[in-house]
């Protein structure tokens, strides 16, 4: 289990500083032909916007139900359609091949092996249309921040503290409650490979969410990539 349903509760105030990532995605999906997937939807942060912006409808895929509800609950709200389906990553299947499909928030972090991500990559290269794009951002892998972060309480924006394993390149964050959160950390070559095995070709490794080119010092890797041939 990487991910207690506790998180759900607090889910607006854990994501409430990450607001970069809407225009990044939402640009890649005005320029998608074919529909629209998140890879863990979550409560809709990134779809409902992506959905307005586009004036299509979002499927979302998530193993949550308490995440799918708050989604489902929000897309109300703000008067958008969203396609949820209560589902793991893993078995992505899609009844029609998609124009782009998404993971922001560093959501394929919680797969806790490389199996699992090649098994998800496999699926996504599989799901695409000719011409179809597949995006996601994660941490860039920084042992230097895991160690900082080893141990740490923060207050802000939900009491939690970090926990890192070194054998398992593992970071959890655990509550106050003691729900835990886990990502398990991939480096550039992992991503490279995955892309490689599973048909997919790279378009762009940005630093961040403007574009910036991926240096050293980039905390973040922020990947687009296309189905090959
Ligand atoms: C950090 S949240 C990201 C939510 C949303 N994408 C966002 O950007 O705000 C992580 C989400 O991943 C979901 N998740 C974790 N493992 C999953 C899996 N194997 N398949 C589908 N969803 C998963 C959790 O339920 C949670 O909603």
């Amino acid at each position: 289990m990487s991910w207690d349903e506790a998180f759900a509760n607090r889910y607006d105030e854990w994501a409430a500083h990450m607001t970069a990532d809407v225009a990044f995605y939402t640009e890649l999906a005005r320029a998608a032909d074919g529909p629209l997937v998140e890879l863990a939807v979550g409560n809709g942060r990134v779809a409902i916007p992506i959905a307005r912006a586009t004036g299509r409808p979002v499927i979302g895929i998530d193993s949550s139900p308490a995440m799918l509800r708050q989604a489902r609950a929000r897309a109300v709200d703000a008067g958008v359609q969203l396609d949820l389906r209560d589902g793991d990553m893993r078995d992505l299947a899609l009844d029609e091949p998609a124009g782009l499909i998404y993971c922001p928030y560093r959501a394929l972090l919680h797969l806790p092996t490389w199996a699992d991500r090649r098994r998800t990559f496999e699926r996504v290269a599989g799901s695409l249309r000719p011409g179809g794009r597949f995006a996601w951002n994660a941490f860039a892998f920084d042992h230097n921040s895991a160690v900082r972060l080893d141990g740490r309480r923060q207050d802000e924006p939900v009491p939690h503290a970090f926990r890192f394993s070194v054998g398992e390149n593992r970071l959890d964050i655990v509550t106050e409650s003691g729900a835990v959160s886990s990502m398990w950390w991939a480096t550039k070559n992992e991503w490279l490979g995955l892309i490689d095995v599973a048909g997919l070709e790279l378009e762009a490794l940005y630093g961040g969410f403007e574009g910036e080119p991926f240096t050293d010092s980039s905390r973040e890797y922020v990947f687009v990539t296309g189905r090959r041939g």
